[in-house]
């Protein structure tokens, strides 16, 4: 800040450097307001308030305190100015970011395809250990009584896209709960749910419309680590035999442990017509599923990790939701690749019940 008291208002400079040419005082000036208009500063101390009026005939002419003020605050208010511009400009581009991730979906920060390939292990059974928190930013984790059970994928601010088995019969929205942040303990984020949408033609223990909706009882907010995915067109296709990419909390081998940290697999896409061969699924795959995995085996997803996503990024990098996890004969068995639930299928239900 302007030091006011003692800045030298342009005035009394003029008059106070004659003053000291005509009799060779080394002395500065200050301004000062109070008591009295003046004072001079020797070795950067004051001396004292200036009486003479001898030197000092035009104390008329003591500035008014509008004047004061204007001379005073001018270098205050520019630089009140300054900060406030900054400040907003601060904001506006914050803004910006956050809007971005408002308005963009499927925004993987700092992440390309590249370490898709590279992932090409073995399942969730066989996948990469422990994404990193942000990674995948929509994963979720659905808890019964706080113990993960599911997987989910956050398609907006408050709703999840999950698996209908999941709420078999533990349909009461008050027990589940659901996490964000790639450890299981301690979560990130966590959120009470408050409605659970199973699909009306779903029937247990039959796979077919295997899907289902999760309201979150209070919004969550995006940022670089929590965010949504993007949802597929209804008329969108997705070629066999690309990648993509399944990610859960689920075991890491059949009948085996949960992990804490959210594991990575890369799969591929496998038409119906070959999952539906004799040896694989012999005709079991309705058009509301679709099989990912590898007929040879090795990398699945696996129990636990039903309801998360699997996803696959567009040429901008935007990653999509093609497939929900649904069923699966074991986990990672040759010609028992994993089946999940067809997103484009459902994508005009979905917008049926949210809105999205
Ligand atoms: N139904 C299992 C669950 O509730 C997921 C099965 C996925 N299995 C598979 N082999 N892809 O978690």
């Amino acid at each position: 800040m302007v030091d006011c008291k003692h800045a030298i208002h342009p005035a009394y400079q003029e008059e106070h450097q004659a003053h000291k040419q005509n009799t060779g005082d080394t002395s500065t000036i200050g301004y000062k307001y109070e008591p009295e208009p003046f004072a001079f500063r020797r070795d950067n101390s004051w001396l004292g308030v200036v009486l003479d009026p001898k030197i000092w005939r035009r104390k008329e002419q003591k500035p008014s305190s509008m004047t004061v003020l204007l001379f005073c605050f001018q270098s205050t208010v520019l630089l009140l100015l300054l900060l406030t511009m900054s400040v907003l400009l601060l904001r506006t581009s914050r803004a910006l970011g956050l809007s971005a991730l408002q308005r963009f979906c499927g925004l993987r920060q700092n992440r390309s395809v590249k370490s898709m390939a590279k992932s090409t292990s073995l399942r969730i059974v066989g996948g990469l250990s422990s994404a990193e928190t942000g990674d995948w930013p929509w994963q979720a984790s659905l808890q019964y009584n706080n113990i993960h059970r599911c997987g989910a994928t956050l398609i907006s601010n408050t709703w999840l896209v999950s698996a209908a088995h999941c709420f078999r019969d533990m349909k009461h929205p008050q027990k589940w709960t659901a996490t964000f942040g790639a450890l299981l303990k301690p979560p990130s984020l966590k959120r009470s749910v408050k409605t659970i949408i199973i699909h009306e033609e779903y029937r247990y223990p039959e796979h077919d419309y295997d899907i289902a909706l999760v309201q979150l009882s209070q919004r969550v907010e995006f940022t670089s680590s929590i965010h949504r995915v993007c949802l597929p067109e209804p008329s969108q296709t997705f070629p066999y035999n690309i990648h993509a990419v399944i990610t859960g909390w689920g075991a890491l081998t059949n009948d085996g442990p949960t992990p804490n940290a959210l594991q990575e697999a890369t799969v591929k896409l496998i038409d119906s017509n070959t999952c539906n061969r004799e040896e694989v699924y012999d005709g079991d795959i309705t058009p509301r599923m679709l099989c990912a995995g590898y007929l040879e085996g090795g990398v699945d997803a696996c129990q636990g990790d039903s309801g998360g996503p699997l996803v696959t990024p567009d040429a901008r990098l935007m990653w999509y939701l093609v497939g929900i996890v649904s069923w699966g004969d074991e986990c990672a068995k040759p010609n028992k690749p994993g089946v999940y639930t067809r997103v484009t299928y459902f994508r005009d239900w979905i917008t049926s019940k949210t809105d999205i």
